[in-house]
């Protein structure tokens, strides 16, 4: 099976942005990781970054438009982007959210919501880089 892993804007400066939050793994390192547990559990999975939020919609439409199953990190837009609700709704396999932080217990309070959560299949926090490793494991039970 096919996997789409995507994460969103200030995720490609990973191991360099914030990394008492996020920790010191790099964004091509979580790549090389996610693609090797992907073939450890049977799926084909392949990892983009985006700062562009035009670039995740249409991502996530073709996603829709395939039956891919996504791993989504949309980072700040998570919190108030209707568009990327819209795109999230219309998926028809199955949607993981992922954090590497657990937004909800942050001190800002825009973190507290997310757009993606009400489509989500399940939604994976505060386990560090580990967390893409959970949801390729939901996908690869809950895909056939
Ligand atoms: C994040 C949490 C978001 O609140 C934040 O805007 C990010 C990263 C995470 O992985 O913990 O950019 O999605």
């Amino acid at each position: 099976t096919r996997v789409l892993v995507l994460n969103g804007p200030n995720l490609g400066r990973l191991g360099r942005r914030q990394p008492e939050i996020y920790g010191d793994t790099t964004h091509a390192e979580l790549a090389h990781r996610c693609v090797e547990w992907g073939s450890e559990l049977g799926l084909e999975v392949e990892v983009r970054q985006t700062n562009h939020e035009g670039d995740l919609l249409d991502w996530l439409n073709t996603a829709a438009d395939d039956g891919t199953p996504v791993v989504l990190n949309a980072a700040a837009w998570t919190h108030y982007s209707l568009a990327l609700w819209d795109a999230c709704a219309q998926l028809t396999a199955p949607l993981v959210e992922v954090h590497i932080s657990d937004p909800k217990q942050r001190a800002e309070e825009f973190r507290h919501t997310s757009v993606v959560e009400p489509h989500a299949a399940v939604t994976i926090a505060g386990q560090g880089i580990d967390g893409y490793r959970q949801a390729l494991e939901v996908l690869a039970s809950a895909t056939p």
